[in-house]
């Protein structure tokens, strides 16, 4: 299965509402497997239909995080249902290589969604796995972790980004 190409955080798609998905069909499975070996290739803790490109209410989320293994899982047309607490740590983004900053997010969530067949299905996180629910719904939403920040700091790791963006191609 091949390992789809991460679009980076300059790419309009990344900043596109995602639609509703209203068929589970063989095409998107298939998209969902490849996110998640792109996900564990590029040592992600999840990952956005569109930060491959298609702007689809779809993301795949690391549930092994918090135990040190891996746990894939996809979920379709979520919603986030309960936000609970504060929680500020580091965070990252496969879209925005090498570039992290501290975010303020909440610190328990309940997140609600379909599975792959078609099955409602619900998660309770906390602590990082919280924050990764967080982070792909953000993207879902047309939104990078750096829109939860001050514009300085924001400009500020914008600046970082393309900086090293300009290295890589050099
Ligand atoms: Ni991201």
């Amino acid at each position: 299965m091949p390992i789809l190409t991460i679009k980076n955080c300059l790419d309009p798609v990344l900043r596109k509402k995602s639609q509703l998905i209203e068929n589970i069909d063989d095409e998107l499975v298939q998209l969902s497997q490849d996110m998640m070996e792109t996900t564990l290739e590029a040592r992600g803790a999840g990952l956005a239909a569109n930060q491959v490109g298609l702007p689809y209410s779809l993301f795949v989320v690391d549930l092994g995080l918090e135990k040190g293994t891996h746990e894939l899982v996809t979920l379709v047309n979520p919603v986030i249902t309960a936000m609970e607490g504060e929680e500020i740590a580091e965070e990252g983004c496969l879209s925005i290589p090498e570039v992290y900053a501290q975010v303020k997010r909440a610190k328990q969530i309940e997140i609600k969604g379909i599975d792959l067949d078609g099955n409602e299905v619900r998660y309770e996180a906390e602590g990082y796995l919280a924050r990764a629910f967080q982070h792909e719904m953000d993207h879902l939403e047309g939104s990078l972790f750096w829109d939860n920040l001050g514009k300085i700091k924001r400009d500020l790791l914008k600046r970082k980004f393309k900086k090293k963006l300009k290295e890589k191609e050099e």
